[in-house]
């Protein structure tokens, strides 16, 4: 089957490298991929946003199955247009899409099918939403209803930082119609994870848990970035928390759709605080979680084709997925002055050395492959923020730290930086428990 990956990130090289595998994988194209994607994936050259081309592509292809990445070509509706060809495609419709792609859509889902989540008001005017703030106690978290490239939540401290928001979102419309609604919700106190399932519309197959660092600096200080590096499982979320996340918000979110005559096929990804009353959402994502899918998909032994299939088909129910018990940690290097302004074309250095190393993949976020100049070879150049998601299991979480960083380390462009912390938690949980 000719299979076709749409995006460009390390979680689409991750979906590709492992797609990649799969033996009823014959021909695996990618739109618009990356340097890195290049070495496995035919590079086509459509933008992920642009349907009606990605349409014509996989017509004329004859494209068995497409797996969407990232959430703007859904929430635009491209599952439906392929559908309505004939065409296999993996995630969930456009009004489905809307569980990411409206705020507003999803936490009235979470409110009529009893999922935890934070207390929250919605607002169609600043002004009822600044007599709101007045009326409740800060810290306090103001969203645009519409996507807004992961910049669309404010955690605010105070009430004048709250009002702050709102006026921004609101009346200087910084995210245009985006934020022509916006929710305030109270603010959640506890650790985050990420629980990421794949539904063929009434049963779900579950991935292993997992969790991000959002912020760009060691400590979880400094501002937040799109995923500063993951790990998976996160030891956080016990055999008990998951299930109560399994019973208490992905079954209630899929098999309420169903009964509501609404089949959610896709990745369901639920970022959940962990506060000291259970498991809450924070979000619901229609798509793979980025970086998770890089520290996620190196555990799994089950081909990735023949649950997304199954998915797709209807057929996941009794089906069971098999991982691989170490743990895997996935380190983002990225770009000088990520996540402001960034240099591009940074000839990267120390590739190949990685490749010998045993149980590390190299997942490219934003790479090309290009010639730094006219008389040079052509080489990865960084292409983007995030660069590459350095990847690694180990035996337990310290040794997949270790072997990580080893990699990392012999990795080098001008002016790259990366956290050094990542999977501290679940090392402190590990410590503690062997202590
Ligand atoms: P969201 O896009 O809704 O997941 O928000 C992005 C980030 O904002 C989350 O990963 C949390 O770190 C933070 N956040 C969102 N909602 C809340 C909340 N109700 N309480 C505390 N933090 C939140
Ligand atoms: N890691 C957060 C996200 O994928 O939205």
């Amino acid at each position: 089957m000719r299979i076709l990956v749409i995006g460009s990130g390390g979680r689409e090289h991750a979906l590709c490298w492992k797609i990649a595998k799969s033996p009823r994988c014959e021909k695996l194209y990618c739109a618009p991929g990356n340097g890195g994607i290049s070495e496995i994936a035919e590079i086509v050259n459509i933008k992920a946003d642009d349907i009606d081309a990605l349409l014509d592509f996989a017509k004329a292809k004859k494209i068995g199955l497409t797996v969407v990445g990232p959430e703007m070509p859904l929430v635009a509706g491209i599952v439906d247009k392929f559908q309505k060809n004939g065409l296999k495609i993996f995630g969930p419709s456009k009004e489905l899409a809307n569980i990411e792609g409206s705020k507003v859509f999803s936490k009235e889902l979470m409110k009529r099918l009893g999922v935890p989540t934070a207390d929250f008001s919605i607002f169609d005017n600043s002004d009822d939403a600044i007599r709101y703030i007045d009326t409740k106690k800060a810290p306090l978290v103001v969203k645009a209803d519409g996507l807004c490239a992961g910049k669309g939540v404010v955690v605010a401290k105070t009430a004048d930082d709250a009002k702050a928001a709102v006026k921004s979102m609101m009346v200087d419309r910084i995210f245009g119609d985006a934020a022509d609604r916006i929710i305030i919700e109270d603010c959640l106190v506890g650790e985050e994870a990420s629980i990421i399932v794949i539904s063929d519309g009434q049963n779900v197959a579950a991935l292993a848990s997992s969790q991000d660092h959002k912020r760009i600096f060691d400590g979880d200080k400094g501002p937040n970035t799109g995923g500063m590096g993951a790990y998976s499982p996160a030891p956080v979320v016990t055999d008990e928390i998951f299930k109560k996340v399994m019973d208490g918000v992905i079954y209630p979110v899929i098999q309420g759709l169903a009964r509501e005559g609404k089949q959610y096929k896709g990745a369901l990804y639920a970022g959940i605080m962990l506060t000291k009353d259970g498991p809450k959402v924070l979000e619901f994502n229609a798509r793979f979680g980025d970086p998770e899918t890089q520290a996620i998909l190196p555990r799994l032994k089950t081909d990735l084709v023949e649950i997304i299939e199954r998915a797709v088909d209807g057929k996941l129910g009794g089906y069971n997925l098999e991982w691989d018990e170490r743990p895997c940690v996935s380190v983002v290097v990225a770009a000088g002055g990520y996540p402001g302004n960034y240099v591009k074309g940074m000839e990267i250095h120390g590739l190949d050395q990685v490749k010998k190393l045993k149980d590390t993949a190299v997942f490219h976020a934003g790479t090309k492959i290009g010639k730094r100049s006219t008389d040079a070879k052509d080489t990865f150049l960084t292409n983007g923020g995030r660069v590459l998601n350095v990847t690694a299991m180990g035996d337990d979480i310290k040794k997949a730290i270790d072997n990580c960083y080893a990699a990392v380390r012999k990795i080098k462009f001008e002016k790259m930086h990366y956290r050094n912390d990542i999977g501290y938690r679940a090392l402190k949980m590990e410590l503690t428990r062997r202590a």
